[in-house]
């Protein structure tokens, strides 16, 4: 198995209403308020819906500088991968995973456009990846309930 070091951060929220350009742009964000703390960039992860349900998103943390330069207001962004419901004022729960690339600022539009299909791609394999690393090592604790933790070992022992 590859070692690599995951931060995982979950921002929990209710969706509220962004300036509407992502669906102009074809990345849809479902908008949450932050704290000062959250970590800035673009990250691959997983929204929550209230139902229960478990989508990847790609989703942006900052102050979005191509349009806002240094003076932007602070949000997360999550564009939830082949998803085209409403979200709206739902409460969500946004889980980082895995850090791709600091938010930048780009010349053009038709510049970060095309940066975010390259993001939401390298979204989708990590976390697919991940998924399905996470369901090999359930399998595994299932079929070996004694491996790979000590609590299960004391308990044996
Ligand atoms: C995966 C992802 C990456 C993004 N990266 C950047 C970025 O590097 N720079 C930037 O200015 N905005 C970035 N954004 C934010 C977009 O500018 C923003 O989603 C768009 O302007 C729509 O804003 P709205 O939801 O307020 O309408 C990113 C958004 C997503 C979903």
């Amino acid at each position: 198995m590859r070692a690599e070091q995951v931060t995982t951060t979950v921002v929990r929220g209710y969706v509220e209403h962004g300036d509407a350009r992502g669906r102009e742009l074809g990345f849809p964000t479902a908008n949450l308020s932050i704290s000062a703390g959250s970590p800035d960039g673009v990250w691959a992860g997983w929204l929550e819906r209230a139902d229960g349900s478990r989508h990847t998103a790609a989703i942006s943390i900052g102050g979005r500088p191509t349009f806002y330069g240094d003076h932007g207001h602070r949000l997360l962004e999550a564009y939830v991968l082949d998803f085209a419901g409403d979200l709206y004022g739902e409460l969500v729960t946004v889980t980082l995973g895995h850090f791709v690339r600091p938010q930048l600022r780009f010349d053009d539009v038709e510049a970060l456009v095309a940066q975010l299909g390259v993001d939401v791609a390298a979204c989708r394999t990590w976390c697919e990846s991940s998924d399905r690393e996470h369901a090999r090592s359930s399998a595994a604790r299932r079929a070996h309930p004694s491996v790979g933790g000590a609590r299960s070992a004391r308990r044996l022992g």
